[in-house]
Order: C-alpha cells, then sequence, then structure tokens
C-alpha cells in the first residue's frame, strides 16, 4: 500500500474527518468564556517564566498564529500549518491559547468525539505547542492541566493523544502528566513517523467548579 493509502486509513485524515462529525462547537461549557489568569508557573524543574500566564478560548483571530506555530514545530510530521489549521475551523471553540505578557505563547486543542463509536464520553487532545523559545517553563504543563479541566467539567472520562515515537519532550511532558501509552501506530504521520497513542482517565470535576 502507499504511503497516501496508510495516511488515508489510519492517520491524520481520519482524524479530521471525525473532528467535522463529533460537532465539537457545543462542547463549551457556560461561563467559559470568564478569563482564566494564572499567576506565577507550575513547581518542577522547568525554570519559572518571569512573567504572568493567561490562558483563554482561542478567537478566530488566533489562527494565523496556531498556523505559524504548528508550521515551525509539527513540519517534520507532515504539512501540520495546513492541517491544524483546518482543525481550528472544527475545534476553535475547544482551543486554548497561552499568553504571555500579552503575547500569544502556544495553544492546546481538543475535540470530542462521537459517543455512537465509544461507549464513553472521549476526548481527544488534537495539538498541544509552545513557542520554542518559551519552551521549559512550564507552559505546555498548563495548558494541558487547563485543557484536562475544562474536558472534565464537560463530564469526559478519559483523554487520549497522539504523539510521535522519537518526540521525547512530548512524551515527558505526557508521562509526567499522567498518562499511560496505549498503543503504536504505524505510519500515523503524513511524513511516515509511528506514533504512541496515550491515554489518561479524567477525575470528574468538583461540583460546582
Ligand atoms: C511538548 C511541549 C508542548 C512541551 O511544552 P513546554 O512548555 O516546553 O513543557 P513544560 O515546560 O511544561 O515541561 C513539562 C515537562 O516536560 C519536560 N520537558 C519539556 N521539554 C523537554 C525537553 N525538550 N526535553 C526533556 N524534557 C522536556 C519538562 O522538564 C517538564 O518536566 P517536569 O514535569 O519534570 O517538570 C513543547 O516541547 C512543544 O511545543 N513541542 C513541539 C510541539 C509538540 O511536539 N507537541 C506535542 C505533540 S502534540
Amino acid at each position: 500500500m502507499s504511503r497516501r493509502g496508510r495516511f488515508g486509513k489510519y492517520g491524520e485524515v481520519k482524524r479530521l474527518e471525525r473532528i467535522r462529525r463529533s460537532g465539537s462547537k457545543s462542547l463549551l461549557p457556560k461561563g467559559w468564556h470568564t478569563k482564566t489568569w494564572l499567576h506565577g508557573l507550575m513547581p518542577g524543574r522547568a525554570p519559572r517564566a518571569k512573567g504572568r500566564i493567561r490562558i483563554r478560548p482561542a478567537r478566530s483571530s488566533d489562527e494565523e498564529f496556531i498556523k505559524e506555530l504548528s508550521a515551525k514545530v509539527f513540519s517534520a510530521y507532515g504539512p501540520y500549518g495546513e492541517i491544524i489549521s483546518q482543525w481550528f475551523k472544527s475545534v476553535m471553540p475547544t482551543t486554548l491559547v497561552a499568553l504571555m505578557e500579552g503575547e500569544r505563547v502556544g495553544f492546546v486543542m481538543t475535540g470530542l468525539l462521537s459517543s455512537d463509536r465509544f461507549a464513553e464520553v472521549v476526548c481527544e487532545l488534537l495539538a498541544i505547542a509552545v513557542k520554542p523559545e518559551k519552551q521549559m517553563h512550564g507552559i505546555g504543563k498548563m495548558l494541558l492541566k487547563e485543557a484536562e479541566k475544562k474536558a472534565a467539567r464537560l463530564g469526559e472520562k478519559k483523554i487520549f493523544l497522539h504523539t510521535a515515537v522519537g518526540n521525547t519532550a512530548a512524551q515527558k511532558l505526557f508521562s509526567n502528566s499522567g498518562y499511560y501509552c496505549e498503543a503504536i501506530k504505524k505510519n500515523f504521520y503524513p511524513s511516515g513517523q509511528d506514533a504512541l497513542m496515550m491515554s489518561k482517565s479524567l477525575k470528574p470535576a468538583p461540583q460546582g467548579s
């Protein structure tokens, strides 16, 4: 089978179809537009960033930033500037953007999978990225945690994701955040790399959160 065929069968083309079918537009909970201000950064081995990080829902005006950052950090895996731009049109309401002192520095994108194919409500983390010069400051961890919190508030029980077998930075972020490897998917990416499928069970959100 040609790579194109494999890609269509196993990889990102199917993901886009799933996202479109899932109708993620309705995922945003009431009150989500309320701004979330996060002061300081997560403790840990990564050095603390000096400024204040703000995480807010994405707006259509963030598309260019998301496209450019994706093209930069995911180019080894395929034409992800274009791919993630397409996803963004479907899942803008469940995309979060991190700002440091007003400057966009990262984003995280999730989508809900249609419940007819899954016994429980399952969320897929489609992409997470931090500007290269702002990495290792705890921003990725903050974005991930915020995306998980919102998913739990929507009643989602599990979150899963794919990341390249060779992407040690991402694997560290995910494994340190409680994700386990469930499977290896061969030739998952358009450029042919294998992916790890990782998942995490989400704790129910506390009442009234
Ligand atoms: C993966 C990514 C989002 C992490 O963002 P980040 O802001 O640098 O991550 P954090 O600073 O929050 O670090 C989280 C943990 O991962 C570790 N980590 C992050 N980058 C690392 C690297 N390059 N090498 C080793 N460990 C790394 C940190 O030390 C930290 O560990 P800790 O939990 O022990 O403190 C970022 O590297 C990135 O944008 N990469 C390109 C895009 C990508 O690959 N996305 C993931 C696939 S969807």
